[in-house]
Formats: C-alpha cells, structure tokens, sequence
C-alpha cells in the first residue's frame, strides 16, 4: 500500500502519511512518497491549498529507527539528505501548505511538519525533537527551521531536553497556529484552504516566496525582493481583475495569470 496518500478535496489537496501501525514512521519508501505525491501535486493546475496530515493517532512518530539502526555514515547522510528533499519538496510548492497535526509530531515528523507554511494542532497533538533520547540530533532540517519558528532558547529546550510539547504549549510558543477539537482538526484546515483557493494564486506565489526568501535576507535585501514581486504581481491578469471586482462591487475570478 502506497505510504502517503494524496485525495483532492476541490482545489485542496490532501496528503496522508498512512503507516498507522508505525505511527508514520517516515521510512525511505515513505520519504519517497511524499516527494513524489508533491512533485504531483505541484504538476495539478487546479490545486490551490495544501493539507499534510497524519492516519490515526500520529501525524509522524520520527524517522524509521527500525530502517536507520546499523546505517553506515554514508547511509545516514543519504537518508538525511533523502529527509530534506521531502522538506524542500513541500517548502517548494507554490501553494500555501497547512500541517493538520492531530497526534505524535515527533523527530522527522516534527521537521515534515515544520516544512509546512504553518500548523494547525488538535488539543491531542504532541511535538517534539527526541533525537536525544536515542543518542542522536535531529536529521531532516530541525536544528534551522526549528528555531526560525520559535527563537533559539525554545528550539535549544525541545532539541536538548527531548520531552514532547502538548499542542497549547506549541501554540503559546508560535509554533502552533490554531488549536482545534480532534473531529474538527482536518475539516478546519481544509476549510482554510478553501479560503485561500479564492484568492489570486499569482500573488500567494509571490507573497510565499518573498516571506520565505526574506526571512534569511539583510532586511534591505528583503524589501528589494518585495519591491520586484509586487510589480510583477501588479503586472498580472489576476491584480487587473482583482481591483476591478472591487471597483465594481463584485467578487473577483481569478485565473492565476
Ligand atoms: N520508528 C519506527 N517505529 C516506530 C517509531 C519510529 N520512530 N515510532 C513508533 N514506532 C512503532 C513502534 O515500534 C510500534 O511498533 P510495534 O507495534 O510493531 O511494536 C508502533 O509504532 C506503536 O508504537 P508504541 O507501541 O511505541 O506506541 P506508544 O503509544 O507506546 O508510544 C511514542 C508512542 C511515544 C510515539 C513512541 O512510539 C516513541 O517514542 N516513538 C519514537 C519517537 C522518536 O524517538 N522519534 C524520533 C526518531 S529519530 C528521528 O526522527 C531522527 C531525524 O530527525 C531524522
């Protein structure tokens, strides 16, 4: 059975880690998966929104301890670098991206979590980096996007202490965006993505581009990347239509030109 699920739900895609018996414990295979469920999802026109969750009671317990024990050094850094291109691969998409994470988000599957645009927890959820406990760090991207989304002593005290966090811990610290009931957790997510698909796809590109690319940039590098973006969003079908619609007191139609 494929390891990851994709299911459109109107223009929102659904993808599902689905190893419920392994918590989603991200294996090769499952790394794999997403990458190319990604690849296809970046490849379907009408997809506007996409969700990341997880079958049963764990988004994703951590990368596969069972398929690292006895890796060489040369196998765990393939797998490391097979772990961040699944990263990369959903940071990449040009649709904004939601982690509905309803359980475990623990080690990798904090870090597939933390690749998404932001999370959204049910009062379930449990993060954490718990390399620690087992004599390592982590590995698919956590020690950097880990302490962009929360500061540095936040990102240190998860990473070096290895406990879970519960999900009104995460959404105190920001690394959580909105608590929701378990049964509403998908919905919820998938109702925000409905909300996005009625805007103009060229200017969310933009503005997830320029967020992302900005953040890492000298701030004057960031307001230059902004400046271009936004003449180029301006120059679009999409920003003629979008302001017209207001002018003349109707809802836009966007077409993502
Ligand atoms: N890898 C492989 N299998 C895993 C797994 C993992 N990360 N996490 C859970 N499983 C498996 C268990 O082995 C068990 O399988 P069996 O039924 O065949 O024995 C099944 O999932 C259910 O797990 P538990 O019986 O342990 O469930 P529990 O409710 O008692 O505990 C848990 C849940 C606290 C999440 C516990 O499973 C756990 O601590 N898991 C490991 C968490 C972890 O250390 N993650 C980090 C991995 S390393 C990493 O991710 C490195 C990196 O960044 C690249």
């Amino acid at each position: 059975m494929d390891p990851v699920r994709l299911e459109l739900r109107g223009p929102v895609a659904v993808l599902t880690l689905d190893r419920p018996k392994a918590l989603n414990a991200l294996n090769r295979e499952t790394l794999e998966g997403l990458i190319a469920r990604c690849d296809e999802v970046a490849r379907t026109a009408d997809v506007r929104a996409l969700v990341l969750t997880g079958e049963g009671r764990a988004f994703a317990a951590g990368a596969d301890i069972a398929e690292m024990r006895g890796h060489s050094p040369a196998e765990s850094f393939a797998f490391s670098e097979l772990g961040h291109r699944a990263g990369a691969a959903i940071e990449a998409l040009s649709v904004p991206t939601i982690a509905a994470v309803g359980g475990y988000a623990l080690g990798g599957g904090c870090e597939m979590a933390l690749a998404c645009d932001w999370i959204y927890a049910s009062t379930r959820a449990r993060f954490g980096q718990p390399e620690v406990n087992l004599g390592l760090i982590p590995g698919f991207g956590g020690t950097s996007r880990l302490v962009r989304r929360v500061g540095v002593a936040w990102a240190k005290e998860i990473s070096l202490v290895g406990e879970p966090i519960d999900a009104e811990t995460a959404y105190r610290i920001g690394l959580v965006n909105r608590v929701f009931e378990p049964d509403a957790l998908l919905d919820e997510a998938v109702k925000t993505g409905e909300t996005i698909a009625a805007k103009g796809p060229v200017a969310l590109a933009h503005a997830k581009r320029v967020i992302q690319e900005g953040q890492d940039a000298d701030v004057r590098v960031a307001h230059a990347l902004e400046r271009a973006a936004f003449a180029v969003v301006s120059a679009s079908e999409d920003s003629n239509e979008g302001m017209d619609a207001f002018l003349e007191k109707r809802d836009p139609v966007f077409k993502g030109r």
